[in-house]
């Protein structure tokens, strides 16, 4: 196989993201993009506005020798396209992705892959028919400081967990998006499901299933019925706290902050404002050099080095326990609404 052709649906802050970053890649070509805005099918993503990284969007993308659609289900249908990548708003994920999945396509698509438990149920059943390969935006599992410290607990190296905590706060980016469409809670699933999202999934990731959780959140708060502030406590058996927040309710001017603090018998792992450091129980102080790159190009590079070899993308994820963290933040929206510890259903 040559390079591998890619086909990109939605051009906006995540899109163009991914736009950037197969452009380094050697092996990967973007071959045709789909979008409904003709300004972004002609390059021109200064409406762009994200709440982490530092693009410069003044600038219009290169879309020399690259077929543009204004429906992605037209691109899916393009025998040129080797891997379909849909960074469109959450609700369409789950059309996009069965379509591209029963043209025989490789997919990768942005999270929260479904809107509800409905399309993810739909999405499983497409996958389990389909040879083709199928991951996910969740780039928080390859983000370098994570994936160390992921691979260094999950090796034993720090001892047992006593526990954890995850933050993902953001400031509001109410207006940034095509149509606000982040401020429509029915539409994005509010902060709850479109941030915090990847801290419920490293819970998953790092500790295994939680029997139910608690959250308190905040409804309405910037969106429009969007669960704009969540704090949710994860029950575990073994006496263990695992504790995640996540927002985007804050002033735009507030700096974007994704940390973690995890402390087991023998060590802490922390990633927050201090930097990266592994605090030793006998005094140690340890700082982990990690690369300094993003999981977006992590979980990209690998996929696409995965289409080009043959190799089954199960480096950072299988689709069962991406389900699983998504059936924790439907049981976590249940617990806001109820003011109850809801038990998750697996
Ligand atoms: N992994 C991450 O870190 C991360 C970060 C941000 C967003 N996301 C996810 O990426 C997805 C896109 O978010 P975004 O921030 O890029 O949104 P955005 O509003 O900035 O971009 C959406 C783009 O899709 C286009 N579009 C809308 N509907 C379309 C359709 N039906 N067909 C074709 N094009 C369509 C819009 O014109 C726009 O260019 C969301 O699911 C979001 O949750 C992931």
């Amino acid at each position: 196989m040559g390079k591998v052709r890619i086909g990109l649906i939605g051009l906006g802050f995540m899109g163009s993201t991914h736009f950037r970053i197969y452009e380094e890649l050697e092996d990967a070509q973007i071959v045709a993009l789909a979008d409904v805005d003709p300004r972004k099918r002609a390059g021109d993503v200064s409406s762009v506005i994200g709440n982490i990284g530092n693009a410069d969007n003044s600038v219009p993308l290169d879309m020399t020798g690259i077929k543009t659609y204004e429906s992605g289900y037209d691109l899916i249908n393009d025998p040129d396209v080797d891997v379909v990548d849909i960074c469109v708003p959450t609700p369409d994920h789950a059309g996009l992705i069965i379509a591209a999945l029963k043209a025989g396509k490789h997919v990768m698509a942005e999270k929260p892959f479904a809107r509800d438990l409905a399309q993810a149920q739909e999405i499983k059943a497409a996958y389990k028919e389909a040879k083709t390969y199928l991951n996910f935006g969740m780039c928080v599992r390859a983000w370098p400081e994570y994936r160390y410290a992921y691979e260094q607990y999950t090796a034993g190296a720090y001892g047992k967990l006593l526990s954890a905590t995850f933050r993902r706060l953001s400031p509001s980016i109410a207006g940034n998006n095509w149509d606000d469409w982040f401020m429509d809670g029915k539409r994005s699933g509010g902060a709850l499901l479109d941030m915090h999202l990847h801290d419920t999934d490293q819970v998953r990731y790092f500790f295994g299933r939680p029997k139910a959780v608690t959250s308190v959140g905040v409804t309405g708060g910037v969106s429009n019925g969007g669960v704009d502030h969540v704090i949710t406590f994860f029950h575990y058996d073994n006496g263990t706290i695992v504790e995640a927040e996540g927002s985007w309710m804050a002033p735009k001017t507030t700096p974007f902050e994704m940390s973690f603090q995890i402390i087991c018998e023998k060590a802490t792992v922390r990633w927050m404002a201090d930097g990266f450091k592994v605090f030793w129980n006998d005094g140690r102080i340890e700082t982990p050099e990690v690369e300094a790159t993003t999981g977006w190009h992590k979980e990209l590079a690998y996929f696409v080095d995965c289409v080009k070899n043959g190799i089954t993308p199960d480096k950072y994820q299988d689709f069962e326990s991406v389900l699983d963290g998504f059936k924790m933040n439907v049981a976590e929206q249940e617990s806001v609404d109820t003011g109850k510890r809801v038990e998750i259903k697996y």
